[in-house]
């Protein structure tokens, strides 16, 4: 099986992680424009604006999602010294370390109600289904990322708790608590952590999704990790767009403008959320037995080591190894001659049309 061990390599948050689709939106919702008081309800401080490709209409503010989970005490302190970080990170990844079993301590209940900046888009209307594909959609800044609380990087913001936490945004959806529409299918869709993410979470709470899309499912690497001046000791991320290209870009299947906006939009993750995901993914997810999707860039560098396609398409065993129980209508795909960042290469296109065709055989 893969990604049982931390690779030895780096790491990046995406500003998104975890996505879940509730799908298709039915025809009373094409004039929600026209119900804005029960478009937001859920939401505080909500605004509404067009999607970024203008066919849908999406609200976007604060949700509060009350969760709890066991965690683990993390065992080091924080440091503000590039040097002493990027040796912890090296320690651990040493063949054969003994460090990791010194990081993390006794469980301990962590439980709050945390404000995650979320945001709901609706297909305007049934003529843009081509654009908008007819799915309304939820995505949302992890705990620790943009607009959500950030609380304590190493004791508060790990695994244990984004699962709970996303376990809690379904609970929200199928309730009618966001938007007043109670959303009887949802797919969960994660990229990079959020796919480690996707993963607990189908283990945990296999009944709150109907499907699940993983996209680059592996624990990426930490380049250079420097920490976010204005956040706690514990938030990390690439210190320099070199290192960004170099564990999640491959040239020349993306557009340079590109790297420079991910670069311009890098959000930290922290390091007890990276290293607890580890024990996310030590064991096969048995519970889920709905379709799943495992998409991989072909050029994955942590992931495959730079080639998903030695010695054959590794997205497949992805699927046999992580969740034996899961549909036979599941399905794989690699995005030709991407890195790890698949939504920012040339090859996403096709990575998105396969996804799609994924929903679509599955009756979504
Ligand atoms: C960073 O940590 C190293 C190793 O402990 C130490 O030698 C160095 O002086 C520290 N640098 C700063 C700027 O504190
Ligand atoms: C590393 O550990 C594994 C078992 O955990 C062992 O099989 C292997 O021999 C060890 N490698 C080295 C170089 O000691
Ligand atoms: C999921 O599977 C694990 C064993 O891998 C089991 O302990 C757990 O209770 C299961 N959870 C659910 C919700 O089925």
């Amino acid at each position: 099986m893969r990604s049982l061990t931390l690779p030895a390599a780096m790491a990046l948050a995406a500003c998104v992680s975890a996505t879940p689709v509730a799908a298709p939106a039915s025809k009373d919702l094409a004039g929600l424009a026209d119900h804005l008081s029960s478009y937001i309800t859920g939401f505080k401080n909500p605004s509404i604006v067009p999607s970024v490709g203008g066919k849908a209409l999406c609200v976007s503010g604060i949700v509060d999602v009350t969760a709890s989970a066991t965690n683990h005490e993390f065992l080091r302190q924080a440091s503000t010294n590039r040097t002493e970080l990027t040796e912890l990170l090296l320690g651990l990844f040493q063949i054969n370390s003994t460090l990791p079993a010194t990081i993390f301590g006794k469980p301990t209940q962590v439980s709050g109600t945390f404000s995650i900046y979320s945001q709901l888009c609706f297909p305007q209307d049934t003529l843009t289904i081509s654009d908008t594909q007819g799915y309304t959609t939820f995505n949302y800044d992890r705990l620790g990322v943009g607009l959500s609380d950030h609380p304590d990087p190493l004791q508060v913001v790990q695994a244990e708790l984004q699962i709970a936490i996303v376990h809690g945004i379904s609970e929200l959806l199928r309730s009618g608590a966001l938007a007043a529409y109670k959303f009887e299918k949802v797919v969960a869709v994660g990229h990079s952590y959020g796919s480690i993410v996707t993963y607990g979470w189908t283990k945990e709470y296999p009944h709150d999704m109907d499907a699940a899309v993983l996209t680059a499912l592996d624990l990426a690497s930490v380049v250079n990790p420097i920490l976010y001046s204005e956040l706690p000791a514990g938030y990390i991320t690439s210190s320099t767009i070199t290192g960004l290209q170099f564990s999640f870009f491959r040239w020349p299947a993306y557009d340079e403008q590109l790297l420079y906006n991910a670069w311009e939009n890098a959000q930290p993750l922290t390091l007890a959320e990276f290293l607890s995901g580890a024990s996310i993914l030590a064991s096969p997810n048995t519970n889920f037995t709905g379709p799943v999707d495992v998409v991989d860039g072909e050029h994955d560098q942590a992931n495959c080591a730079g080639n998903c396609l030695l010695p054959v398409d590794q997205t497949a065993p992805a699927i046999t190894d992580f969740y034996p129980a899961a549909s036979k209508s599941s399905d794989h795909y690699i995005a030709p001659g991407s890195g790890h960042f698949v939504n920012y290469h040339y090859a996403a296109t096709g990575a998105y049309e396969h996804i799609h065709n994924f929903l679509k055989k599955n009756n979504f």
